[in-house]
């Protein structure tokens, strides 16, 4: 059965109302740079931190939205290990959201089957972030629908570094031989081991880089931006982004 795209079609004016997205070909695993919040709030006259507000609740219809849509994975890039640098101000706020966020949403979740995970050195969060995560995480632990994976504190660079560590030790011990070394052995070391490498990479706000996030993974990732602000991102662009996808020719090197 083909997807309707209710929400480009409502919005839009141009001559798609015959798109259809194809469940077969739907992207199993998404994942998004939500960028822009501070931006968006500053061209609004008002404080950066009323656009990460903004921005969570984006993350709440996106969510939502990709469970209803049957997406296996879809990770979220919430705090990079670059994002210290901001003013404590800033970054204090940030680490509040997570508890915001599921004080309010975690009902909904567990009602959606959903899965919360997380990738990232989780250690370095505050006390009240890491019990606020570690609870959903818990209670979400045994649900079997869309895998809702958060990376917080997530840097690829640290990530691989302590894989590489990870590895050496093995071999330092005498657990497995140099030549034992590969592809396989590598992923089986980064935070997401157990997870699918991502389909599909969006990144909001104009800016097309990566920002240290998920290198490894996204080797082979059809890569989807747009010039909105997270804050102004919605259902529509989500639809847009995965139709958009599903048009794409993946040959992996191939012909
Ligand atoms: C993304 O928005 C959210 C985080 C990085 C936590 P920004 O805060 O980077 O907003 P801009 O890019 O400065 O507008
Ligand atoms: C990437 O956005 C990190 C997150 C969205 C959490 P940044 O705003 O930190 O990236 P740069 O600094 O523009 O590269
Ligand atoms: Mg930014």
């Amino acid at each position: 059965m083909p997807i309707k795209l209710p929400f480009l079609k409502n919005k839009s004016n141009t001559n798609i109302q015959n798109l259809r997205l194809d469940k077969e070909l739907l992207p199993c695993h998404v994942a998004i740079i939500m960028d822009g919040n501070g931006r968006w709030a500053k061209s609004r006259g008002m404080p950066r931190i009323a656009g990460h507000k903004e921005g969570m609740n984006v993350v709440k219809r996106i969510v939502r939205y990709a469970s209803d849509l049957g997406i296996d994975i879809l990770t979220l890039y919430a705090f990079s290990t670059e994002n210290w640098k901001r003013p404590k101000k800033e970054v204090d706020f940030l680490m509040k959201l997570p508890m915001e966020f599921l004080n309010t949403y975690l009902p909904e979740l567990i009602e959606k089957n959903v899965r919360v995970e997380t990738i990232g050195d989780f250690d370095r969060l505050p006390e009240h972030t890491k019990k606020a995560v570690q609870e959903a995480k818990d209670r979400t632990a045994d649900n079997t629908g869309l895998i809702l994976n958060f990376a917080l504190n997530y840097g690829s660079r640290n990530e691989m570094i302590e894989a590489v560590k990870q590895v050496a030790k093995q071999v330092q011990e005498g657990e497995i031989n140099i030549q034992d070394i590969d592809e396989s052995c590598f992923t089986d070391h980064l935070f997401t081991a157990d997870l699918k490498e991502p389909d599909l990479l969006i990144r909001t706000s104009g800016e097309q880089r990566l920002s240290n996030f998920l290198l490894w993974q996204l080797a082979y990732s059809e890569f989807w931006f747009t010039d909105v602000f997270w804050p102004d991102f919605d259902e529509s662009y989500f639809e847009k982004a995965l139709y958009d996808y599903q048009n794409r020719k993946r040959r992996y090197g191939g012909i």
